[in-house]
């Protein structure tokens, strides 16, 4: 199932190749007014879950686009074709195809594929995170002076009661930087990989962090809701870190409501 998910994933990154920096107005359409979807998060869909279909007919895929189908099955899949669709169409670097497995609940194995920056991770329950054939381990900073974070803010931050931005401010004073690089998924490999120490965010979908959240703890780092709690999949809010920094990205975080929760994504 993982080389699967490999050549799966490797073959929608050749699809976004195909049309990066060649959009035309007519390939972009507004599912809100920063939310974008393009002909390349569509196509990259559309393989995705065909093949999916063809080698695994019995199982559930949840895909951010709605091409995927809800089965008796206690496998799930769970697929974000182009995460960082604003860097895409902008012709930035940062983006990449999430896919993840899930089965009788739990995230099982994950492939993040990032085609511009060259790098696939992928990852197994119990069979450690991996960075192409490097197995990874998280960072072991334990300070946040020391410390690199990443963090995003809400497609529609202006209509939520946490846009993120107290946080942001109180962790820019705190830590040695935060970046916005706009993918999640990506943030969540890098903390995996140890070039960043921590990340947290509001308003994720599952497809957004499933495969990244597995790459961390397999990496021997942490993840949780931002009450410490285990709802980070499906629960719209992540922390993310080495462990060690863990409580103090959490010190500095409003309480997130679930009443505040939205359907909307964030960009
Ligand atoms: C977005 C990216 C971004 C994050 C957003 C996500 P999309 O995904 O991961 O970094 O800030 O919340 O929705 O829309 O590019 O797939
Ligand atoms: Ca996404
Ligand atoms: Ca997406």
């Amino acid at each position: 199932m993982l080389d699967f998910a490999i050549h799966v994933a490797v073959q929608a990154g050749e699809l976004l190749l195909g049309h990066f920096e060649k959009l035309g107005k007519s390939d972009v359409s507004f599912k809100g007014k920063r939310n974008l979807v393009t002909v390349a998060d569509r196509e990259s869909e559309e393989l995705i879950v065909r093949r999916i279909r063809e080698e695994y007919p019995d199982h559930s895929i949840l895909a951010e686009e709605g091409g995927g189908d809800e089965k008796q099955s206690p496998y799930q899949w769970i697929v974000d074709p182009l995460d960082g669709t604003i860097n895409y169409t902008h012709g930035h670097p940062f983006f990449c195809i999430s896919i993840a497995l899930v089965r009788d609940g739990e995230v099982v194995l994950g492939v993040i594929h990032a085609p511009l920056l060259r790098e696939t991770y992928h990852v197994q329950l119990g069979k450690g995170a991996y960075l192409g054939e490097r197995r990874l381990s998280v960072s072991d900073t334990d300070t946040l002076i020391n410390s690199l974070l990443a963090t995003g803010f809400a497609y529609v931050r202006e209509e939520t009661q946490s846009n993120n931005l107290a946080n942001f401010g109180r962790l820019s004073l705190e830590a040695r930087g935060v970046r916005r690089y706009g993918s999640a998924a990506i943030d969540l490999a890098y903390v995996a990989a140890g070039r960043l120490d921590g990340f947290w965010e509001l308003y994720l979908a599952p497809w957004d962090v499933a495969a990244g959240s597995l790459l961390i703890t397999e990496a021997g780092g942490k993840v949780t809701d931002i009450s410490g709690g285990t709802d980070y999949i499906y629960g719209q809010n992540i922390i993310a870190s080495n462990g060690k920094i863990h409580d103090l990205i959490a010190d500095n975080l409003d309480p997130f409501s679930k009443s505040d929760r939205t359907e909307s994504q964030g960009d």
